[in-house]
């Protein structure tokens, strides 16, 4: 999925979009040499926090977004490299110490075959980690399914598809255990306090209204934000001090190549 993705509006909530990362940073440890790459790596926020926490070790960003990789080129110019390429074609040229990847594998089809690809990818003790949002039964993603069925937006949807959500954690485990010594899987909902006249829509245009979005001219765009809001507006009441809670499902990997 490369579409307009716009590195601007992604990082306007960036705090809370870091979150899960932060709680997933703290349990990687690599005991083998071997580079870290980032795939999907965005505007490159969480490549720096990798190149931080290993700076004797190369780190390579990965993104098929030239806008992105412009954006995380022009913030972080040294120290990492970054590199075009999509991930379900990604392979490391040499054995991989990490593989990480936030945020971005909901964009990626297949995981029955990408997820043994990408641990093929870590070196014997390497680690594969993942986190990846769930997004099917919260009201955001069905907004965006309801606005795409009213009539007048139907037509110039067609073909175009909200991303998938992952498969179960169990399923996972299965795909993973052959050449994993360890797997650790788990999941958590994160209650974001979100603030504005539309909060819901700033914060999905810029992930989730991607793939309608890059298929609306400009000035289609506003009706369709509006009838989004609209959606939203009702699937998430305000708190009694007038704020948003947005709630995010997320699911973790961490998983450990056999020796
Ligand atoms: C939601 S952003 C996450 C960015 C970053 N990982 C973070 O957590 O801040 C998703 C990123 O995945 C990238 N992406 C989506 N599909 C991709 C693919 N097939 N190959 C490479 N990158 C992809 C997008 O360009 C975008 O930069």
């Amino acid at each position: 999925m490369n579409g307009t993705w716009n590195p601007d509006l992604y990082l306007r909530y960036a705090a809370y979009r870091a979150r899960p990362a932060e709680d997933l940073l703290p349990r990687l440890i690599l005991n083998v040499p071997g580079d870290v790459y980032d795939l999907g790596c965005g505007p490159g926020t969480l490549t720096k926090k990798l190149k931080d926490k290993w700076p004797d070790r190369r780190v390579t960003g990965v993104d098929s977004s030239p806008d992105m990789l412009a954006a995380a080129r022009e913030k972080f110019p040294s120290g990492i490299e970054w590199r075009q390429a999509d991930i379900s074609r990604w392979t490391a040229p040499t054995p991989a110490a990490l593989v990480f990847t936030n945020a971005a594998l909901h964009w990626v089809p297949n995981h029955e075959t990408l997820f043994p690809h990408l641990m093929a990818q870590v070196a014997p003790g390497g680690v594969l980690a993942v986190q990846v949002p769930v997004s099917g039964p919260q009201p955001y993603h069905q907004c965006i399914e309801k606005v795409a069925e009213m009539e007048k937006w139907r037509d110039r949807f067609a073909g175009v598809h909200p991303h998938a959500d992952p498969l179960p954690a169990k399923t996972y485990y299965d795909l993973l255990c052959p050449l994993a010594a360890d797997i650790d899987v788990w999941e958590t909902d994160y209650h974001h306090v979100l603030e504005g006249e539309n909060p819901v829509t700033e914060w999905i245009s810029s992930t989730g209204l991607v793939p309608f979005l890059s298929v609306l001219s400009e000035a289609e765009k506003p009706g369709y934000l509006a009838d989004y809001s609209a959606c939203a507006a009702k699937a998430y009441p305000r708190q009694k001090d007038g704020k948003v809670l947005f709630t995010m499902h997320r699911l973790f990997l961490v998983a450990t190549r056999k020796s």
